[in-house]
């Protein structure tokens, strides 16, 4: 019985190799919830420290020694200090021989100093071989534990000291994208100081349309009822004015997500390719298309919550009760009470599309999310962002032609002949069905479908 007792534990023993040893420079927030993660994967972790009998709190298990001491046990070392204290790795260069040092480094502002953080610390222990990377992690995700599917960059010179890290950082549940050589350090380390790079143009659109329609609507229906019919209805500006803008703008944005696409494939069918690049406003419009997508939600939502509060609004209430009132008193005179079947159908009709537009702006937002997406494959998340989002697009749309059916062609609606707001936002949207519509007829979808194929018109011979 002990002899099986024995031989389960070599068996245990073989199966589960020692844990491989890692070494973290600094004990500062960023060294400590590295450290924590990396425990946290199954890996040893020590610590090397300038104190090492006086540096505060470390994660359970780690261990802790001199600089010196912790390089010699360890051959990944990451380096969690500031640049400004590197200049102690120089007294203990004859221990970093051969070792890979990570360099997670990042400055304050862009571009201070005349070299990159990894490129001066390669050039203070030459005996080393420097890897730049992981440092768009903030210890806040580190201790948390927020990094399923997260992406970090690598560079350096050797491949091998790269692979090192990427193992290890895959272990992390983190995704690796390899930048090249050191020379690439410098973008890496500008990279965290960059704020909401993605966002940038998609908010701008935003609130360039916010500005432009909130100040036409101010226009056309405050400033217009004073100065011709001397009639104050500046209060409408706090939830009606605010009520149009937001459901215009998530419109002209929503349709803004779509149009790129129809106007990429209108380039491949142009040029009969799809090997030349488009033209680079194209990219980037495309690759801002998911935040786009997300800013309309937002103002979707607020149109939505702006909708539902109608009803309690004093204004809104006089009205009514004023209305009855008149009803009343006209039906006491002469004419019967009418209800008008035609506008019935309207109003339910573009409630109802609103509610469903909502509801499919929704399902896009939320399948748009990584978390969400990737677990479809591609086939569903390209259907739910193709199909279902034109599908979207022409709900809000017909949304918006029916709010406005009657007042088209009433020459009361062209207030000091300026179009009302729905019917300017409607423009774009219409464009994109169009052209969604062309792309869809049989032969201009044949070709199309070939292009992506990979097939060229004028392929030479
Ligand atoms: C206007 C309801 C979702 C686009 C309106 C109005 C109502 C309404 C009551 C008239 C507002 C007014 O007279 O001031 C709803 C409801 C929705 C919804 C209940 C879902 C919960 C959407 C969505 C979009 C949209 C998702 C597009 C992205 C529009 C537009 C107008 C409008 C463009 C015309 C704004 C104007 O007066 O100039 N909606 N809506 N709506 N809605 Fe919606």
């Amino acid at each position: 019985m002990k002899e099986n007792c024995n031989s389960l534990n070599l068996l245990e023993m073989a199966a589960a190799p020692e844990p491989e040893l890692l070494c973290i420079f600094g004990t500062g927030d960023l060294g400590r919830s590295l450290g924590f993660r990396l425990l946290q994967s199954g890996y040893k972790v020590v610590y090397g420290s300038r104190r090492p009998h006086s540096c505060g709190p470390l994660p359970q298990g780690a261990q802790v020694m001199t600089h010196e001491e912790a390089a010699k046990s360890a051959d990944l070392i990451f380096v969690c200090v500031h640049r400004e204290h590197y200049e102690f790795l120089t007294s203990i260069d004859h221990c970093l021989q051969g070792k890979v040092l990570v360099d997670l480094s990042n400055n304050l502002k862009k571009d201070i100093y005349p070299e990159a953080n990894a490129v001066y610390l390669q050039r203070l222990v030459p005996k080393a071989t420097v890897v730049k990377g992981l440092n768009t992690l903030s210890a806040w995700a580190l201790q948390n534990g927020l990094l399923a599917g997260k992406q970090v960059y690598l560079c350096g010179e050797s491949e091998e000291a790269k692979q090192a890290v990427a193992r290890m950082a895959t272990k992390l549940g983190l995704t690796v994208l390899d930048k090249g050589s050191l020379s690439a350090a410098r973008e890496l380390e500008n990279f965290p100081l960059q704020l909401f790079p993605d966002w940038r143009l998609p908010l701008s659109i935003a609130l360039g349309l916010t500005a432009f329609f909130f100040f036409y609507l101010l226009i056309r229906d405050v400033i217009y009822a004073y100065v011709e019919k001397n009639n104050d209805i500046s209060y409408r500006i706090m939830v009606s004015l605010t009520n149009k803008v937001c459901p215009i703008v998530a419109l002209i944005m929503l349709s803004l997500c779509y149009l790129p696409g129809a106007v990429a494939a209108f380039f491949q069918l142009y040029r009969g390719t799809k090997y030349r690049r488009f033209p680079n406003w194209l990219d980037r419009w495309m690759l801002c298309r998911k935040q786009m997508g997300i800013v309309a939600l937002g103002y979707a939502f607020l149109h939505a919550i702006y909708t539902f509060i109608i009803p309690i609004r004093y204004s809104v209430r006089h009205k009514l009760i004023s209305a009855v009132v008149d009803e009343v008193q006209q039906k006491n005179k002469t004419t019967p009470f009418d209800f008008d079947n035609t506008e019935a159908w309207g109003t339910d009709s573009f409630l109802s599309l609103g509610i469903l537009g909502f509801f499919l702006f929704v399902l896009l937002g939320l399948t748009s999310l990584p978390s969400v997406g990737g677990s479809l494959s591609w086939r569903e998340f390209s259907f739910i962002q193709s199909k279902l989002g034109h599908l979207t697009l022409f709900i809000c749309t017909a949304h918006g032609y029916i709010y406005g059916w009657n007042k088209f062609l009433s020459s009361s609606t062209y207030k000091w002949y300026t179009p009302p707001g729905y019917m300017l936002c409607l423009i774009v949207p219409s464009v994109v069905l169009v052209l969604k519509l062309l792309l869809l007829l049989p032969c201009v979808d044949r070709t199309l479908t070939r292009i992506r194929q990979g097939w060229e018109r004028n392929k030479p011979k």
